[in-house]
């Protein structure tokens, strides 16, 4: 027996921003039943899961039958009169799917959520969100973390973090959602609206300004580094040395040839000598080598 089921209210209070007769035909004639415990004269199997999500408890606490089962299933009066009169939410299109759930969510992380790179290739809320169960501690996820839910879709992704050099992922120092978010409509996704704003996030001190500023740098942190994970130290999109010369081919010092040999007597990479390939504020760090 399900506990706590509001009593509906004698004011039905549905939010009624989806057309349901457009979502399918089915709904026409269609009226709210408003009582959730007539759904669970049948569903009592499904209830008792629900009801230990976030939105059953939401929902039961503010005692709004305007958030129970009816707002994302629909004005349901036919299908208690015949059950057979049914409409599974994952035949339906996924921004059909999505708008559902958007009238009461549209605000927040979500604002661009219509414009973004998700919902432009068919995924819908409930690609990443089961919210008849509760999996997940938080935000109901279809996996128990963030990660693995993003890892259903994005395997590859997971390969490029057990490389050598990692953002701290798998070591639960962070997860996608540090760097993503993936209710928005950035280039890439990501939580800021540049790619180097979103590493200024945690790695402040490369934002400078600097006295001696390294063009590269400013302009993107990718020209150098890989976001997920690299086989090349501290996370480069290629070997040392390598990494300087597709950019500086002679390596700024014509006349001093043993500088630039890729394995010189001083170790092998530009950055022993280079040490502020970010910038530098020394006065004479005009070089970036101090
Ligand atoms: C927040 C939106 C939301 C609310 C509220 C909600 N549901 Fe659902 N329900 C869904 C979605 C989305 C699915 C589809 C899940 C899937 O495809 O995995 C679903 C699936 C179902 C199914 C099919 C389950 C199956 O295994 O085939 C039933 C039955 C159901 N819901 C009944 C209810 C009842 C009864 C209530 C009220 C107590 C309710 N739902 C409240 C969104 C909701
Ligand atoms: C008289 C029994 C009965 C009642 C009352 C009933 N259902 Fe159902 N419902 C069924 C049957 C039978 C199915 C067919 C599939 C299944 O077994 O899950 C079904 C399927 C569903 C589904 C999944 C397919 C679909 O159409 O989306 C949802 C969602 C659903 N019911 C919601 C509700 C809600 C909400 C209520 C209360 C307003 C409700 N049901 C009341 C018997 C009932
Ligand atoms: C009738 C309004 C309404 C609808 C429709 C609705 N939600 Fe919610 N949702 C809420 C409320 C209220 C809460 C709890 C309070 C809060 O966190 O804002 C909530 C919370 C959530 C959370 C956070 C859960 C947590 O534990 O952190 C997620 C995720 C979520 N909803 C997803 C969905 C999805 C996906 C759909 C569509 C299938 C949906 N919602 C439909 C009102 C709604
Ligand atoms: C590609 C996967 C994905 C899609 C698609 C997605 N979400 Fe989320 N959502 C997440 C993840 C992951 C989190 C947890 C984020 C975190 O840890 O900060 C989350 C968190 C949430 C939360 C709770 C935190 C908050 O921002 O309020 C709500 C509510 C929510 N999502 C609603 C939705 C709705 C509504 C849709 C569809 C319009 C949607 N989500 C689409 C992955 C997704
Ligand atoms: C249901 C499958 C699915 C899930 C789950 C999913 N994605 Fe996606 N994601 C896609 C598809 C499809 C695209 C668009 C095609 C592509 O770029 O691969 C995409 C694109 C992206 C992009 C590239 C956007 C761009 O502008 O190029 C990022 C970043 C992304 N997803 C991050 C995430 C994160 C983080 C999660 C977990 C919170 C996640 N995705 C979960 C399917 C998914
Ligand atoms: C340290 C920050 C950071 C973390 C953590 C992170 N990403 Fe990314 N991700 C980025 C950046 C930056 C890009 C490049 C965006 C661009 O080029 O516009 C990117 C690109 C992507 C893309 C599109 C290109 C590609 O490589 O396929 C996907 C998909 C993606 N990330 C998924 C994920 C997933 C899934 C996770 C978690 C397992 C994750 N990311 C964790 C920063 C991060
Ligand atoms: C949410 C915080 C966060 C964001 C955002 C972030 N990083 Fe990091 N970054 C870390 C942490 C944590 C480490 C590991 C530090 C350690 O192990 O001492 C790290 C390490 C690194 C390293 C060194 C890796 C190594 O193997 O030594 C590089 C390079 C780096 N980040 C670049 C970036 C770039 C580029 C971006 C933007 C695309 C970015 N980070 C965004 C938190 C972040
Ligand atoms: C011109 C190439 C280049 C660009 C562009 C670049 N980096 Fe680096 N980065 C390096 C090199 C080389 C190292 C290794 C330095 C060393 O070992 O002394 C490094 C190391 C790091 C480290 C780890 C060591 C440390 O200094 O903390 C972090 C974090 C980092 N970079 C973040 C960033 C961020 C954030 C951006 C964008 C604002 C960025 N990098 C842009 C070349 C670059
Ligand atoms: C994506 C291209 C790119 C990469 C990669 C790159 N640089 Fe640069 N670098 C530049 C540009 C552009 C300037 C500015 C040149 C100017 O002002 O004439 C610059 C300037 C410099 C200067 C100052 C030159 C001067 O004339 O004052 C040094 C030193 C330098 N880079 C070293 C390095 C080292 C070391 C690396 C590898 C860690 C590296 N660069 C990687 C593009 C790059
Ligand atoms: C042994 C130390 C050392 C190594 C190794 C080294 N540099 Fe330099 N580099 C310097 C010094 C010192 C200067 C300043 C010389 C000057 O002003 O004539 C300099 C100057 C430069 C300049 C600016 C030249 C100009 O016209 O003002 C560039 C660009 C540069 N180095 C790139 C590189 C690259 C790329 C590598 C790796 C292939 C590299 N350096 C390796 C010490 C080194």
């Amino acid at each position: 027996m399900v506990v706590g089921w509001a009593v509906a209210s004698a004011q039905p209070r549905v939010q009624q921003t989806v057309d349901w007769t457009a979502v399918s035909p089915e709904f026409e004639g269609a009226t709210y039943v408003n009582d959730p415990a007539t759904c669970q004269t049948c569903h009592e199997e499904v209830m008792e899961t629900y009801a230990h999500t976030t939105h059953a408890r939401a929902f039961d606490l503010a005692s709004d039958p305007a958030g129970q089962c009816e707002s994302c299933h629909g004005p349901r009066s036919k299908h208690i009169e015949d059950p057979t009169d049914v409409l599974a939410f994952a035949t339906l299109p996924a921004r059909t799917q999505s708008a559902v759930c958007l009238q009461c969510h549209e605000g927040g992380s979500r604002m661009g959520f219509k414009a973004g790179a998700h919902q432009s290739n068919d995924v819908s809320c409930a690609s990443c969100h089961q919210v008849m169960e509760q999996r997940s501690d938080s935000a109901l996820l279809i996996t128990a973390s963030t990660t693995e839910t993003c890892y259903t879709c994005h395997a590859d992704v997971r390969g490029d973090l057990n490389k050598m050099s990692h953002h701290p992922v798998r070591e639960g120092k962070m997860d996608c959602a540090s760097c993503h978010n993936t209710h928005g409509a950035t280039p890439g996704l990501l939580v800021k609206a540049t790619l180097n704003d979103t590493c200024y996030t945690c790695h402040a001190d490369k934002r400078g300004p600097f006295l001696w500023e390294h063009a590269p740098v400013r302009e993107s942190c990718a020209n150098c580094h890989t976001p997920h994970g690299s086989n090349h130290r501290t996370l480069l999109t290629s070997k040392d040395p390598f990494q300087c010369l597709t950019c500086h081919s002679y390596g700024g010092h014509i006349n001093l040839p043993r500088y630039n040999r890729v394995s010189n007597p001083y170790g092998q990479g530009c950055s022993n000598c280079h040490i502020t390939p970010h910038g530098s504020n020394h006065p004479s760090g005009a070089k970036l080598t101090r």
